[in-house]
């Protein structure tokens, strides 16, 4: 089916601009770990060019790949539009309720958009993906619905003649990373688009990279200009692959933040919850714009989620931050919904 789309540009930021409590943006705001900070420090020190070699070898070696199936990234989101510009796909397809970006490079570039949507709980149902297309992206795990599908499922989308785009930005968020098909240079057609800004902390630093067969890791190159990752952007990609410790540490702190959120908003009596695998959950709540802008009276801003294709004004994404900021979301929440009635 092709839909009108509504505001595929809307993004988290747009909502936490001022000075609210950010639960709109899906970014963890844990800071950095001090020898990341220190490699991003020295990196502003270098007089030159950045040289990509460290962080592309660091990504092969994490992911099991050759060092000609990575390219770099000026954040996960570049890599849409790149591929959108470099290959002008005549039909693609987009698997919502999920991020928006790409669908928007794709129109951008004259595609033809069609919408898959995922089935019952946000679970991804490959038989309502069409068979056709030149590119199929989806989300694992999936933004703003936080479910993780199964690897050998979002294979199945997999075809010999049409590329399969595969965002797993908030892929760093799930420990042992079983569902993640970025070691897999064996599916055809497979690109997996991974991000570091969101558990690091990094969305300014714009970094991330993709994961491709040489030959289109080669004819994506040939369409940039030189140098178009920073020296920073090539120092945190280079530091981030390797620091398997702190990645666990935070993907572990952020769970059970996640899960003592979801239970405190679940208590509150007409809020509806997903459960959820990243950094930030969806909510369902009645009259969500009223909802929305007391929250904001209350110095906080969170997500309406509409702008996603499938999901309607009653839909909001929430970030996970820390604890004391969780309990007073919830605490708000409540205030609006229970205690004001
Ligand atoms: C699913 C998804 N993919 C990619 C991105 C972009 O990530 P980056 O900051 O690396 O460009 C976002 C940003 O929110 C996202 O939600």
């Amino acid at each position: 089916m092709t839909s009108n789309p509504p505001d595929l540009r809307l993004h988290g930021d747009t909502f936490a601009r001022g000075e609210l409590l950010d639960f709109a943006v899906n970014v963890w705001p844990g800071g950095h770990p001090v020898p990341l900070r220190r490699s991003l420090e020295k990196a502003l020190r270098e007089p030159g060019y950045p040289d990509q070699t460290s962080a592309i070898n660091a990504i092969a070696h994490r992911h099991e790949r050759s060092p000609d199936e990575v390219l770099l990234l000026n954040g996960a989101c570049e890599g849409f539009w790149l591929l959108a510009h470099a290959l002008r796909p005549k039909r693609a397809i987009c698997v919502h309720p999920s991020f928006t970006e790409p669908e928007a490079a794709f129109r951008a570039v004259g595609a033809d958009v069609v919408h898959a949507y995922r089935g019952s709980e946000f679970a991804l149902d490959p038989d309502a993906v069409p068979t056709d297309g030149d590119i199929v992206v989806l989300g694992n795990p999936n933004n703003p619905t936080g479910n993780l599908d199964p690897a050998h499922m979002v294979e199945q989308l997999a075809r010999p003649d049409r590329l399969l785009i595969v965002d797993e930005s908030f892929m760093e968020f799930i420990p042992d990373e079983d569902e993640s098909l970025a070691s897999r240079a064996d599916i055809p057609g497979l690109i997996i688009v991974r991000s570091i800004t969101k558990l690091w902390s990094l969305a300014g630093v714009r970094a991330g990279y993709l994961l491709a067969s040489p030959e289109l890791v080669e004819k994506l190159a040939a369409q940039r200009q030189p140098w178009s990752v920073s020296s920073p952007a090539c120092a945190a990609l280079a530091y981030c692959m390797g620091d398997r410790r702190y990645r666990r540490r935070v993907a572990t702190m952020v769970a059970e933040a996640r899960e003592e959120l979801a239970l405190a908003l679940e208590r509150i009596s007409g809020v509806k919850t997903w459960p959820s695998v990243a950094n930030f959950l969806l909510l369902e709540v009645d009259d969500a714009p009223e909802v929305i802008s007391q929250l904001r009276d209350a110095g906080i801003a969170v997500r309406p989620a509409h702008s996603f294709p499938g999901l309607s004004t009653n839909h909001v994404r929430v970030a996970v931050r820390h604890a004391v900021d969780n309990q007073r979301l919830a605490r708000a929440l409540r205030k609006i919904l229970v205690d004001e009635v």
